[in-house]
């Protein structure tokens, strides 16, 4: 925020709850430092009042808004367009303003991939394991498709939902690459050397002593552990990958890049990768 004058355009974030965000840290350091006259401030929003929210916002000429937990699939509701990866997701966290109303996107995805990419982590041709099927295993299954990991698994402990995950990504990508399995199956996997994406909320704070399998010697077969989990900074499945040899990386990278994501989409700017450094190494005192 460079003070708030006649021109400030304001974006924000929408979400319930809201309070512990760490996106205006994010957006308002980028602002700053890029010399951009914008605002980023958290809105709490209750699920009924969606549609008016994002109308509102509009009507307020709001520059562009994130989308999180739980509004990123009803949202798609009150929109004008959606991105064609966004619809494939079934989910939004990113809302661009047009002339009659807001385009959805889904930078989830594309961070992480930027995150992966950042950290020489290569998909193409890769056997992964997906842990989890909810809704943030729906972006990196479809990043994992988009591409083209050679197969991955998804291991989840409701079966039927990795089974739902695994046919509507097949369906999409017109690939049978997507493998359902229940996760205490795992002894099962073909003896490979894996990718594996964790996408449970298992090990989070103030469970950091969790993980989704805590079997060692499941994570032999990982050579890289990509967890979405940023608090503790260090989890109990990077460990366990690190110790069974394997490189790991946690969640705050992808946090950073789908907001660094959705400021380039608001603005129509590239932010310089030092500038994303300096985001990071901020982000990162915040959360100690
Ligand atoms: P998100 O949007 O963060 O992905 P979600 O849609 O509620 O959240 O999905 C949570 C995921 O974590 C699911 O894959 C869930 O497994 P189920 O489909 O069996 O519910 C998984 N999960 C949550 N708690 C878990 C636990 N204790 N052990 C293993 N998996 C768990």
């Amino acid at each position: 925020m460079t003070g708030i004058d006649g021109n400030t355009r304001v974006c924000g974030l929408m979400a319930n709850p809201v309070n512990h965000t760490m996106s205006p840290v994010l957006h308002n350091l980028l602002a700053e430092e890029m010399r951009l006259n914008i605002a980023y401030v958290p809105f709490l929003v209750e699920e009924e009042g969606l549609d008016e929210a994002v109308k509102g916002a509009f009507s307020l000429n709001l520059l562009g808004i994130n989308v999180s937990v739980p509004h990123k699939v009803r949202v798609m509701e009150s929109l004008v367009e959606t991105d064609e990866a966004a619809l494939r997701i079934g989910a939004v966290n990113t809302l661009v303003r047009l002339e009659k109303g807001f385009k959805g996107y889904n930078t989830d995805y594309t961070g992480l991939h930027r995150a992966m990419v950042q950290e020489g982590i290569r998909i193409q041709g890769e056997k992964v394991l997906l842990i989890g099927a909810g809704g943030a295993a729906k972006a990196a299954a479809y990043l994992l498709g988009s591409r083209e990991a050679e197969c991955v698994y998804i291991l989840n402990r409701t079966l039927e939902r990795a089974e739902q995950l695994a046919g509507d990504m097949n369906r999409v990508f017109e690939r049978d690459i997507f493998i359902p399995m229940r996760l205490e199956d795992y002894r099962d996997l073909p003896k490979e050397r894996y990718l594996a994406i964790q996408t449970t909320k298992v090990g989070m704070s103030p469970h950091g002593l969790e993980a989704p399998i805590s079997d060692p010697d499941f994570y032999e077969g990982i050579h890289t552990g990509v967890d979405l989990i940023y608090t503790p900074f260090e989890t109990r499945f990077m460990t366990l990958v690190r110790a069974a040899g394997g490189k790991a990386l946690n969640g705050l990278s992808m946090l950073l890049y789908q907001g660094i994501e959705a400021f380039e989409l608001w603005n129509g700017c590239r932010v310089p990768e030092e500038l994303c450094e300096l985001a990071y190494r901020r982000m990162k005192e915040v959360l100690e």
